[in-house]
């Protein structure tokens, strides 16, 4: 039987949170290539363009003295060229594990319920674990702790929102999201990341202010206004979002020494300027160098041997 899957932070329990973020901070702190994964095999079925995820994931195979094996977006076509399961069915009799980007989520569970290896998440329509699990290393890295850290999201009641929801209702953030009206989170995603968050001593709170949600902010946090698959909608976007970007004034309203965060890629001058995602207070490039150290972590849970969970990586 196939270890499980990782297709959403909502799934993992507080603790595997906390285990996979001390794990990546030792990867991190003791990078090297190692050979725990020797033989194993990766595959990356993307079905959208991408640097971080694919370029971490390859990296990350790598110094884990494994492989990863690249499929775009014209060699598979899920869905098109050939059936989801029998796509899973195939590749699972190659490789280890499929890390797959797909636009729908939907397309990411038939795949996950049909493939015999662990599945994971790279990024679809509804979330971005990978993402999410980067953010609290960054995070904790940054304040010493989770719980409790005020964090504003600013746009898109995206994919990355939707990680946001669930990374706080594991760790307790007080996380306010600020989205223009008809552009909010899914509400049942909203309710049960706030019923989780509350007992672990966080909130969420929705408005459609950006500047109050920016007021004695620890952490403001934005992603782009259009979403890979929505190009088509970029106009009005633009313009049902321009007072939803972090600028300087925005961030002034900030606590002093809050940081920045952004999942990348920006698309600088619209959610954000360049002064402030080149500025002192902007962590998105250590967020985007976290990527790295979080999916080795995953992949050692998802692909390692039971005794590769000892604190010695060899
Ligand atoms: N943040 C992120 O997933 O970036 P890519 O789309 O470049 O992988
Ligand atoms: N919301 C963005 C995230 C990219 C990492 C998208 O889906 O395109």
């Amino acid at each position: 039987m196939k270890r499980t899957d990782f297709l959403s932070l909502g799934d993992l329990s507080p603790e595997q949170v906390e285990q996979l973020l001390d794990r990546a901070q030792e990867l991190k702190e003791r990078r090297r290539r190692i050979t725990v994964l020797d033989g194993q095999s990766l595959a990356l079925v993307f079905e959208k363009p991408s640097l971080r995820t694919r370029a971490s994931f390859d990296v990350a195979m790598y110094e884990l003295g494994g492989q990863a094996v690249y499929l775009g977006p014209d060699e598979v076509g899920l869905g098109k060229r050939e059936a989801i399961p029998d796509v899973a069915r195939v590749l699972s009799q190659y490789v280890h594990g499929i890390a797959a980007r797909t636009f729908r989520h939907a397309d990411l569970e038939v795949l996950a319920a049909s493939a015999t290896v662990p599945v994971i998440n790279a990024l679809s329509d509804f979330c971005h674990p990978c993402q999410g699990l980067a953010d609290l290393l960054t995070l904790r890295q940054q304040f010493g702790r989770l719980q409790g850290i005020r964090l504003t999201y600013i746009g898109d009641g995206n994919n990355i929102a939707n990680t946001l929801l669930f990374a706080a209702s594991k760790v307790g953030l007080h996380l306010t999201l600020a989205s223009p009206p008809g552009y909010d989170c899914d509400a049942t995603v909203v309710d049960q990341a706030r019923r989780e968050a509350v007992e672990r001593g966080g909130s969420i709170t929705l408005t459609n202010d950006p500047v109050e949600a920016a007021r004695g902010a620890e952490v403001l946090y934005t992603d782009v206004w259009t979403s890979m698959g929505q190009e088509h909608e970029a106009a009005r976007r633009r313009a049902d979002f321009a007072r939803y970007r972090i600028d300087r004034d925005l961030l002034r309203l900030a606590r002093p020494g809050a940081v920045v965060m952004h999942d990348l890629p920006a698309h600088r001058g619209e959610e954000i300027t360049d002064e402030v995602i080149d500025g002192p207070q902007s962590v998105v490039f250590q967020q985007a160098g976290n990527r790295l150290h979080v999916q080795k972590a995953v992949l050692l849970w998802l692909l390692g041997k039971d005794d590769d969970k000892s604190d010695d990586l060899g």
